[in-house]
């Protein structure tokens, strides 16, 4: 297991802010770094800690408030509820929208599974909010090489696993008018600026401060080394000359706040080579089933709800493994109520229940007793069901051509 120590450890090199990153002795942090997520805590990650260590800055109700008042549009409730919790530098973005100059989205998935889960569509349901609220382009990168490197996996099946992923990011509803899909592995060898981006940061970072940030040590393959500059390389506009021209377009990520480790990177070497810095927007983790102490993940059936699954296997999944926040008894849940801070259904409602009024007398009713753990798994199982249902028929609408057109380099539209 990757410590998180060592991404927090660069304060002896020039990435990262060495006030934040110290870590004493008996610090019991939680571990969040690019493969691991676990917190001993049952309510999840202490996030507001996390802002501290990482140095980025809370989402706040001021932040809230000009998002509201420059894109005219009430914020969405992913953002609205803390889910996108943390950002870096999402002023400088709202600034240049109120000045109509232009920026671009960017973010990206490591296609390790065939079968993508709930949590996978956390990030793109908010990026195509993004996308239609800003009126911008998006650019998504399928780390088909990452997942080579770090899974045990054939290159060609992580291939064709990036291509089954891009059909469920497709089926999202993104605009093909303003969004370019690319796998590393079949962009890159026919994009020399993109590699050439690539190559000027591999030139910024050292063996010690990939050490620092990632935690790689001398056993580790030299793709692992190298790999972050392809993943910082879509930061740049100019590795995208088919879109960008030579224009020094900025960029906004939106991203799980595991990836920040990146983007910490990608922002120290920017200015190095005269190019904007990436804003972020960081989003907290979708729980597993059993419990906010570690996130959802696809290598473990048993912790996710799948974008494949069929009504029954929600409702049982739900019925089976949800962790309770309720009382052991109907009797004593009556006379104490439920605990919605650990109780697994009530928190995927928050990502998921849209309406603020129903999420908010659930949340009074299961607290005060009068909501049984039942009838609130019953909630949860009536909002998922359908959300993954039109999920597959859109996904089944989505043909290798159009596929194709999604992933062709090529202008795309902007707002601005
Ligand atoms: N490394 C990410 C993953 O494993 C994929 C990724 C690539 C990404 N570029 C990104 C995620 C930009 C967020 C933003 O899922």
């Amino acid at each position: 297991m990757m410590s998180v120590e060592l991404i927090k450890a660069v304060g002896d090199v020039q990435l990262g802010n060495p006030d934040v990153n110290g870590k004493n002795e008996n610090d019991e942090d939680d571990d969040v770094n690019p493969w691991n997520v676990f917190t001993k805590s049952q309510t999840g990650v202490d996030y507001d800690k996390l802002i501290k260590r990482f140095g980025s800055s809370k989402v706040d109700d001021e932040l809230l408030a000009r998002f509201e008042k420059i894109t005219g549009k009430p914020n969405h409730h992913l953002l609205r509820r803390g889910i996108f919790f943390s950002h870096r530098d999402m002023h400088t973005i709202l600034n240049l929208y109120e000045q109509k100059k232009p920026f671009y989205l960017y973010t990206g998935r490591g296609p390790s599974s065939k079968a993508m889960h709930l949590g996978h569509l956390i990030p793109f349901i908010f990026t195509k909010w993004l996308q239609d609220v800003f009126d911008v382009p998006l650019i998504i990168q399928l780390t088909d090489d990452e997942k080579f490197l770090w899974k045990d996996l054939k290159l060609e099946d992580a291939i064709s696993l990036a291509k089954e992923n891009a059909k469920d990011i497709i089926a999202c509803g993104f605009d093909v008018e303003k969004t370019f899909i690319f796998s590393d592995l079949n962009f890159i060898g026919h994009c020399p600026e993109f590699y050439q981006n690539m190559v000027r940061i591999e030139k910024c970072v050292t063996f010690n401060q990939v050490k620092g940030i990632f935690g790689f040590g001398d056993s580790d393959v030299i793709g692992k080394i190298s790999f972050p500059a392809i993943q910082a390389a879509p930061s740049f506009s100019s590795s995208f000359p088919f879109i960008f021209g030579k224009e020094k377009v900025p960029c906004l990520i939106p991203c799980a706040i595991d990836q920040d480790p990146y983007f910490r990177m990608t922002r120290d070497v920017a200015p190095r080579l005269g190019y904007h810095k990436p804003a972020l927007l960081h989003s907290s983790f979708f729980p597993a089933l059993q419990g906010a102490q570690t996130k959802m993940s696809a290598s473990d059936p048993n912790t996710s709800i799948f974008l494949t699954d069929t009504p029954k296997q929600i409702k049982n999944k739900v019925n089976k493994h949800a962790f309770s926040g309720g009382q052991a008894t109907i009797e004593e849940h009556r006379e104490k109520g439920g605990n919605c801070d650990v109780d697994i259904s009530y928190r995927y409602l928050t990502f998921f229940l849209e309406d603020d009024e129903r999420l908010e007398q659930i949340r009074k009713d299961y607290t005060s007793g009068a909501l049984l753990t039942g009838e609130l798994k019953k909630e949860l199982i009536d909002v998922l069901q359908p959300i993954v249902s039109k999920h597959q028929e859109r996904r089944a609408q989505v043909t290798d051509e159009v596929l194709q057109t999604f992933m062709t380099p090529r202008k795309l539209k902007f707002g601005c």
